[in-house]
């Protein structure tokens, strides 16, 4: 395997929190490599640190010790500047609780993201292509009827596409998903993880946390946190 076809590489990663007194090791010496094109998996029981891992993978959180490379970048060198794009631009994010803004509408929860990375001369001069990418995506998730919407008249897995879309607005080069279907019951997740799998086809690179393994097998390779380690 060469490293160029590398997308993310994590390298014995550290996370600890601190409870009061009491420090809690989440995290000890975690390895992962994820190639561009794969749909992993990460699989875990609730506390694992899933959900820490994935943060950091996505710069969201940063590790105590040991590195993230994106595309052959340690990101700890990037400037918080540089971080901000990368967080907008490069990696995609889909939360069990959708996280959408409800006084927006849908289309402007989709577009969210471009508008976001802009300044208002930027968007200005962006807002009719990112309206119209906004619209095709919509289309492609089956929403096209819902666009004028506020998320809380949606259902759970019609919000939850509509965060996907959000997470595809600025064509991230990774998806990373939080325990995506885990508020939907198994119908609805199950239209979800069609959708993730398609996205998959088309090329997208996705890492997906659950807890789930019935729901990790949907993807192409399932790697288990235990013990703050990938087993
Ligand atoms: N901000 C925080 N402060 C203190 N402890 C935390 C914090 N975030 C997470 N933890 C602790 O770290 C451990 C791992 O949490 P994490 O949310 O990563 O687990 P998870 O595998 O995603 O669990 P679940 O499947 O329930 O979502 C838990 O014991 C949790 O209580
Ligand atoms: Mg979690």
């Amino acid at each position: 395997m060469s490293n160029d076809k590398l997308i993310l590489e994590a390298d014995s990663l550290h996370k600890s929190y601190r409870m009061g007194v009491a420090k809690v090791r989440v995290l000890k010496g975690v390895d992962l490599a994820v190639k561009k094109g794969e749909f992993v998996a990460i699989v875990g029981a609730s506390g694992s640190g899933k959900s820490t891992l994935l943060h950091i993978l996505g710069a969201l959180d940063k590790p105590d010790k040991g590195v993230v490379k994106f595309e052959g970048r340690d990101l700890s060198r990037h400037s918080s500047s540089e971080l901000n794009r990368f967080r907008n631009k490069m990696v995609g994010f889909v939360f069990q609780f959708y996280h959408l803004l409800d006084e927006l509408s849908v289309l402007e929860n989709v577009f969210l993201p471009v508008m976001a990375g802009k300044s208002v001369v930027g968007w200005f001069a962006c807002r009719r292509w990112a309206k119209s990418r906004a619209r095709g995506l919509l289309e492609q998730l089956g929403l096209s009827e819902r666009a004028k919407h506020k998320p809380y008249q949606l259902s759970g897995g019609e919000r939850q596409r509509v965060a996907i879309g959000r997470a595809l607005m600025n064509e991230p080069r990774l998806l990373l998903a939080d325990e995506p279907t885990g508020n939907l019951d198994s119908a609805t997740g199950n239209g979800i993880l069609e959708i993730l799998e398609e996205l998959n086809r088309l090329g997208q690179t996705i890492v997906m946390v659950t807890h789930d393994e019935r729901i990790a097998q949907r993807a192409g390779r399932i790697v288990t946190l235990v013990d703050g380690k990938i087993a």
